[in-house]
């Protein structure tokens, strides 16, 4: 490549999960503290950082997609620079050098701090590849948090131990490791002095987070949850995504005593069937997840829950996949995701037998999305008449019109004179499939 000009204007692209959100986030402040800026919108820009993810295949082969029409008929002085980060640019880092002539960096999801020096080598004409995997030192090198949204995240914890016999992210993402508490408890003030008033505690096994407080004591989630909810300002907290296998009691009183956490759980099941969660390596059963779901309950009463399920898993017959739509029944989640079986390189169950054809998939989904389609209005029609807290986090649609999240997160929109980052009291009046409308009764004070 041919040395060119250092880009004047960038725009971040992120895919997948709020961790790949958080990390683009950072990423965007590191180039702001080069003097780069956010390319106007509808403007071409500079420098694209593709922040991709490999967690299914269509999700995978967009970043091509994506590479071909950003170089559509440009010539290369022409072509923006183009950076790809996140799971793929881990997992197939090579093969995007060999395949995209086009991509100058490619830099992993530990590795994103070192994006700068590529940087300079881009400017000089150079290709550069970075994915290495040293996690914690990544964080030490990125600038300070000095902007935010209203309703923020933030990375404790990263990897997975875990091998689910379906999932990449444990090949992408690396081993568990957890931040040391006192950057966090650093960050979120941060986080709340830039106009932060909900932060969303990250991980891909955010309850596996583990650490030490500033008296010394080894803490867990719970721990470091009761402390950030002693920052001044920070009105709410959340925390995503947990496994069953790391929740513990202390985590489950939590929602019970603190008020500040949000009374919401996201935990993944997967699947209903025992026998296929046991070929997918997940250490729970069908019983002991809604066993567990009890105890939740039992502290909080008004807990909406959420799931991710994946159907068609290798050899999943109609009866186990019935055994997914009893356990949606008996749960009544408030939202979820739910996916076809993807089969990824690399991956146990990408080569086991009874590969569950297309179709079988695409009618498996269809049912379970109703079904829970269905759980979802009914959450939203229940909490219809109720008067509770939104934050303002956008305009809405029409002048005048506000949108926001419910403690149970949920969005409704509103009309009144209220802006970003206000935390409001709402009357849920109407409620649809996905959102609800209400009425602004009075604005409090974070
Ligand atoms: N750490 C989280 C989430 C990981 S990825 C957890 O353990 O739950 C988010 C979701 O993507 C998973 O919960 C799973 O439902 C889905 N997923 C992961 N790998 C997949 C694959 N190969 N095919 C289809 N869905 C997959
Ligand atoms: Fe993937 Fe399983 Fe780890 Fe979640 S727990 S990230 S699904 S391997
Ligand atoms: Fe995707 Fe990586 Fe997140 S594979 S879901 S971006 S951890």
């Amino acid at each position: 490549m041919k040395p060119t000009n250092s880009p004047k204007t960038y725009r971040v692209k992120s895919f997948g999960c709020q961790m790949n959100v958080y990390d683009g986030e950072r990423m965007a402040e590191m180039l702001g503290e080069r003097g780069i800026v956010p390319a106007p919108e509808g403007e071409d820009a500079d420098l694209v950082v593709l922040n991709t993810c490999h967690i299914r295949e269509k999700a995978a082969e967009k970043v091509y997609s994506d590479i071909g029409r950003l170089t559509k008929g440009k010539t290369q002085d022409k072509a923006p620079m183009i950076a790809v980060a996140g799971c793929v640019a881990q997992a197939e880092g090579e093969e995007i050098m060999a395949r995209a002539p086009a991509v100058s960096m490619v830099v992993g999801p530990q590795a994103y701090h070192r994006l700068p020096e590529m940087l300079d080598r881009a400017v000089q004409g150079e290709r550069a590849t970075d994915t290495d995997m040293p996690a914690i030192a990544k964080f030490a090198a990125l600038p300070e948090r000095k902007r935010t949204n209203p309703a923020s995240f933030l990375t404790v914890q990263e990897g997975c131990d875990k091998f689910c016999t379906y999932c990449v992210v444990p090949y992408t993402r690396g081993a568990e490791i957890s931040r040391p508490y006192g950057d966090l408890v650093t960050e979120a003030r941060k986080l709340v002095d830039a106009g932060a008033k909900e932060i969303t505690l990250l991980g891909q096994n955010v309850s596996a987070w583990s650490g030490e407080n500033d008296k010394g004591q080894a803490v867990g989630l719970a721990g470091l949850i009761r402390d950030l909810a002693k920052v001044d300002g920070l009105a709410r907290i959340r925390y995503t995504t947990s496994h069953p296998a790391d929740m513990d009691d202390d985590l489950i009183a939590a929602h019970g005593e603190i008020d500040k956490l949000m009374p919401f759980l996201h935990l993944p099941v997967q699947a209903g069937s025992d026998r296929v969660l046991k070929a997918m390596n997940r250490s729970h059963t069908a019983e002991s997840y809604l066993r567990l779901l009890e105890r939740f309950r039992a502290a909080r009463p008004d807990l909406a829950l959420s799931g991710d399920f994946i159907v068609g898993f290798p050899g999943e017959t109609d009866a186990e996949f019935e055994e997914t739509l009893a356990l949606v029944d008996a749960v009544g989640y408030a939202q979820a995701f739910s996916f076809k079986y993807s089969p990824r390189p690399g991956t146990p169950a990408a080569s086991m037998e009874g590969q569950v054809a297309k179709e079988v998939m695409d009618d498996r989904l269809q049912r379970l999305q109703a079904a829970l389609n269905r759980d979802q209005w009914a959450f939203n029609r229940a909490t219809e008449g109720r008067t509770c807290e939104v934050l303002v986090e956008r305009k809405g649609k029409h002048p005048g019109q506000w949108l926001g999240k419910t403690p149970w997160l949920q969005s409704a929109w509103f009309e009144g004179d209220v802006g970003i980052g206000d935390l409001v009291q709402v009357e849920l009046v109407e409620a649809g499939p996905n959102s609800l409308a209400g009425r602004l009764r009075e604005r409090v004070a974070a």
